[in-house]
């Protein structure tokens, strides 16, 4: 079978590197890809605003199943015109995609759907988003309501910064027209996962949890990011808090798209708070993340292909999602500038020596190669990931891969999964107090 790949990015790459294990791919191709990615798929340029342009790619390629990377060809309506020419794609719908879509329609079906999620408001001009601000107090959130690479949330700690932010989004439109209706919206604490899941045309299976990290600095600082690193390890999710996501999130997020008349079908990703008050929605995106998608592959065991062509056919229920269940962790290096204005154009060096250490991959996400030599060609640049029997271990081989690498401007966070070491080491220090306890004369 030949698999074609929509996007350019660490995600695709990790995406491409899977369905090439797979023993029912003939030509995996990827467009447009990258450098690192032509080592594995066969590059294809194509207009990723352009749904006719990659239908039109799949048709002289003959790719019996697309994926598709990022939300910009989904929210533009690819999976439609898939369909409507009777080609296998995995991805919502235009309709469905709203939900990453447009934050209104997030925010409002939640709603509608009893699905908990931050208290908001939607404010459609500068005075209305003024009277918001004032009524949530700081912190407060600020979203645009469009599409927004990112861009598209504040967090706004003081009065200044949350009117800076109006008058970038409504006055000085910097966001285009994405930024012109707002969701103002509570502040929410506690710890983010992202929780994904594959809805098929039947039924959906869950993908292991992952945490990313998303301010550009060590300890959670800095502006945020698409994001400097991920890891997924069992225990970031009790079975408790699995089973509550599942209940009070996935099943009616799946169950009111239904209802609505615009089913969801393919990847869909629940960025969640973990507040004192129960899970919470902070945001759907409806696609695989990015970096989540790179350690989740690393602990896939099932074949890709399966998995996906079975969520077509309706077949979920019958198979298997098998994963590894040692953790992974995958480390982001970036250009100097990110995620502001980038450098690129810089040589890198090192990745073979990096990768020579079992159990590492380099997923590229942005680098082009001219006369032999790999350049950066973006803000986010490599993503080291490694898979180990344990998180630390995990942690020590990206990081000791990375000890080799090097690029003018390289920047990276040093703890990336240390929220993970420190809530294993919280739980085995719990039941080492309560076995003590048990043991104690006074217990017996
Ligand atoms: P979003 O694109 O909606 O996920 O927002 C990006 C990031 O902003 C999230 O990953 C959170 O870190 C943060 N964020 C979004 N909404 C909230 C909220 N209501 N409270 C606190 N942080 C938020
Ligand atoms: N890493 C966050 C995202 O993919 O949206």
């Amino acid at each position: 079978m030949n698999v074609l790949v929509l996007g350019s990015g660490g995600r695709e790459h990790a995406l491409a590197w899977k369905l090439r294990e797979s023993q029912l791919t003939d030509r995996v191709l990827c467009a447009p890809g990258n450098a690192g990615i032509a080592q594995t798929a066969e590059c294809v340029p194509v207009d990723l605003a352009d749904p006719a342009a990659m239908f039109e790619l799949a048709e002289r390629v003959d790719a019996q199943l697309t994926v598709v990377g990022p939300e910009a060809p989904l929210v533009a309506g690819v999976v439609d015109e898939f369909e409507r020419g009777g080609r296998k794609i995995i991805g919502p719908s235009k309709a469905a995609a709203s939900l990453e879509g447009s934050k209104i329609f997030a925010k409002e079906f939640m709603q509608r759907h009893g699905i908990p999620t931050a208290r908001f408001v939607v404010a459609h001009d500068h005075p209305s988003a003024l009277r918001a601000i004032s009524d949530f107090g700081l912190p407060v959130v600020i979203k645009a309501d469009g599409l927004a690479a990112g861009k598209g949330v504040v967090v706004a700690r003081s009065r200044e910064e949350a009117e800076k932010t109006l008058d970038d989004f409504v006055n000085r439109t910097v966001l285009g027209t994405a930024g012109k209706r707002l969701v103002i919206e509570e502040c929410l604490f506690g710890e983010e996962l992202s929780f994904i899941v594959l809805a098929g045309t039947r039924g959906f299976v869950s993908l292991v949890p992952t945490q990313d990290h998303k301010p550009v600095f060590d300890n959670d600082r800095g502006p945020n990011t698409g994001g400097m690193g991920a890891y997924s390890e069992d225990t970031i999710l009790s079975e408790g808090l699995r089973e509550e996501i599942l209940h009070r999130v996935v099943q009616p997020t799946l169950e009111g798209m239904a209802e609505e008349g615009t089913p969801y079908r393919g990847f869909l990703y629940c960025g969640i708070m973990l507040t004192s008050g129960g899970p919470k929605v902070l945001e759907y995106n409806v696609r695989l993340g990015d970096p989540e998608t790179q350690p989740i592959m690393m602990r896939l065991r099932s074949d890709l292909v399966e998995l996906l062509m079975a969520s077509l056919e309706g077949q979920l229920g019958a198979v298997e999602a098998r994963w590894s269940p040692n953790p992974s962790v995958c480390v982001v290096l970036t250009s100097k500038g990110y995620p502001g204005r980038s450098e690129t154009g810089k040589a890198i060096t090192g990745l073979e020596a990096a990768e020579a250490r079992g159990g590492v991959k380099i997923f590229h996400a942005a680098t082009a190669s001219q006369e032999g030599q790999l350049l950066t060609a973006g803000g986010r640049v490599l993503g080291v990931t490694a898979v180990a029997e344990d998180l630390d271990s995990a942690i020590e081989k990206a990081y000791g891969a990375i000890g080799k690498i090097h690029f003018e401007g390289m920047h990276y966070r040093r703890d990336i999964g240390a929220k993970g070491v420190r809530r294993l080491k919280a739980a085995a220090d719990f039941r080492n107090s309560d076995r003590r306890a048990e043991n104690s004369p006074l217990s017996q």
